[in-house]
């Protein structure tokens, strides 16, 4: 139920809505885009920054939360393990049980390896499970993947690693079958063809979706595949810290029982880190649309063992999270509202921006407008409006039932309907374009056998990543680690185990004079915390 204000605001939403949709409002020029994200897009927030005083990114900047996870200490160093007293041994360790990791599984077990997923929840609670919106590959005859490189290079603005993006665009058709085979319900016309559509910055309708629960579709035949292949699952245990060996391999990692608080101790031949994001760091107080797990852990394992991060100081907010109302703030409203022709309109019900510029562009516009007193007040700060009547005057009555039906019915719990009312959003907290570097093969580069899939990796998108590039890139190097790591794994002989790196970061951190009084990696948010505070 809306507001008064936000009623008399519709009004005006409702009043201008036919001459809108007369006239898309046009795209932005490079000079008007570099402006407004210089002036409004949080990642140009210096005092969201801090700087690395240690490890391999030393002297760049990072969000202030990483960056204290950065500079915290291992749990190992109060908590001593044997890391001899082997509890699990495996060819292949997976860390994380989300898309990448579940790809990642299938493949090295399909390549003959005895492979193993570690995850601290449960298989399949990722932020794979919360994607909507689809997936992209120019798989049409007007399309290519040229095309789809061309997009993603330019929205990411030209910062993409070419190595990656290749890979990412070319073996795309082919992981749209591969799920397709494995059970995925695509949506599809009823000649059997895949139904596609834009997204921000797209040049063709090269989106595959599954209504708008893409993501919890496509886990659900991973995880699936990973049961039905009877791949070992050890949920609720977290990896902190990787194990190295003495010809400097990454050999394993030391697991966190998360219901007994006992270590336990995987050895592997190679490992691959597909722990996904860090929404729940809640960078400069952004709500999140990110599952509860997603606290950047294999950034801080990575790191902490010698391997670098690359655009760790670029995230992603989601234009589109619920403004209103408070009990779902922050959750996704998947950017296939706007792709099905849903306007941003401010508060005087006027289209300020073009509804499909890319993401950092659209976020920031829509923070410009609310900061610039052209939001609608709401509980929790402001927000615009997302026009979603105009996609059943657009398409015809039943498209959002059709079409988007989880939105449908989030909204609906709240007695909002949105084929007959405006939604309101604000940016949300959505995805953290920096990781672990790799290469184009999936290794790190810094450290032997040690392979990164998913959100974790830094450089697939360069510096800002456009909607359904994150659901194919967790399938592409996802199955590329998989199959990568179980190969190595055939030829690797490990040494003598060791956690000597994490000594060496210590002494790092004392000479730096840290010491932040933490342990990570944080495993899980702390949201009692504030709380906790305001007592004291
Ligand atoms: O808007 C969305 O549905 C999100 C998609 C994505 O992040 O790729």
């Amino acid at each position: 139920m809306f507001t008064a204000n936000m009623l008399e605001s519709i009004k005006k939403v409702e009043a201008t809505r036919e001459e809108r949709m007369k006239t898309e409002p046009r795209r932005m020029t490079a000079e008007e885009k570099d402006t407004l994200l210089k002036e409004f897009h949080p990642d140009y927030r210096e005092d969201g920054f801090a700087e690395i005083k240690v490890g391999p990114n030393k002297g760049q900047k990072a969000p202030k939360e990483l960056t204290e996870l950065i500079h915290s200490n291992s749990r190992l160093i109060k908590d001593k393990v044997d890391i001899n007293r082997v509890d699990y041994d495996c060819d292949v360790l997976v860390i994380g049980g989300g898309g990448a990791g579940s790809s990642a599984a299938i493949e090295a077990h399909e390549a003959g390896a005895d492979v193993m997923i570690v995850t601290k929840l449960r298989i399949g609670d990722a932020n794979t499970m919360m994607a909507e919106g689809g997936i992209q590959a120019a798989d049409k005859e007007n399309d290519s993947p040229v095309q789809h490189y061309l997009d993603a290079f330019g929205g990411g603005h030209f910062a993409a690693r070419p190595e990656l993006l290749r890979r990412l665009v070319m073996e795309a058709p082919d992981a749209i079958k591969w799920l397709n085979d494995l059970g995925v319900m695509f949506d599809k016309d009823e000649d059997g063809r895949m139904v596609t559509t834009h997204g921000g910055g797209t040049s063709r309708k090269r989106m595959h979706a599954c209504k708008d629960y893409s993501g919890a579709e496509i886990m659900r035949n991973l995880r699936d595949e990973v049961l039905n292949r009877k791949i070992p699952v050890v949920e609720f245990t977290s990896a902190v810290e990787l194990i190295k060996d003495d010809k400097g391999q990454v050999a394993g990692a030391v697991l966190l029982n998360m219901e007994t608080g006992d270590y336990m101790v995987a050895r592997a031949k190679t490992v691959v880190i597909a722990t996904g994001g860090a929404g729940r760091l809640h960078y400069q107080n952004f709500p999140t649309s990110n599952h509860y797990g997603a606290t950047a852990d294999g950034l801080i394992l990575g790191y902490r063992a010698g391997a670098p991060l690359l655009y760790q100081d670029t995230i992603q907010y989601h234009p589109t999270g619920v403004a209103y109302p408070s009990q779902i703030f922050g959750a996704l409203v998947t950017e296939k509202v706007r792709s099905l022709g849903a306007m941003l309109v401010n508060k005087d019900g006027e289209a300020y921006a073009h509804p499909l510029e890319t993401r950092d562009v659209s976020a920031s516009a829509i923070i410009r407008e609310c900061a610039q007193g052209r939001g609608v007040e709401t509980p929790l700060g402001s927000g615009v409006w997302l026009d979603t009547p105009m996609i059943e005057i657009l398409h015809g009555e039943g498209t959002i039932e059709k079409r988007i039906p989880a939105m449908f019915r989030m909204y609906l719990n709240y007695d909002i309907d949105m084929r007959k009312q405006p939604i309101l959003v604000y940016p949300t907290l959505h995805y953290q374009n920096g990781g672990l570097e790799i290469g184009g093969d999936g290794f790190t580069k810094a450290i032997d056998n040690l392979l990164v899939a998913g959100e974790a990796v830094g450089g697939i998108h360069g510096r800002n990543r456009l909607m359904g590039n994150s659901l194919l890139d967790i399938i592409v190097f996802g199955r590329n680690a998989g199959k990568a790591a179980a190969k190595k794994a055939k030829e690797t002989v490990l040494g003598e185990m060791t956690l000597s790196h994490i000594e060496e970061y210590e002494k790092e951190l004392a000479a730096a004079g840290i010491d932040t009084g933490k342990v990570s990696p944080m495993l899980l948010p702390n949201y009692a915390r504030h709380e906790r505070e305001e007592q004291n």
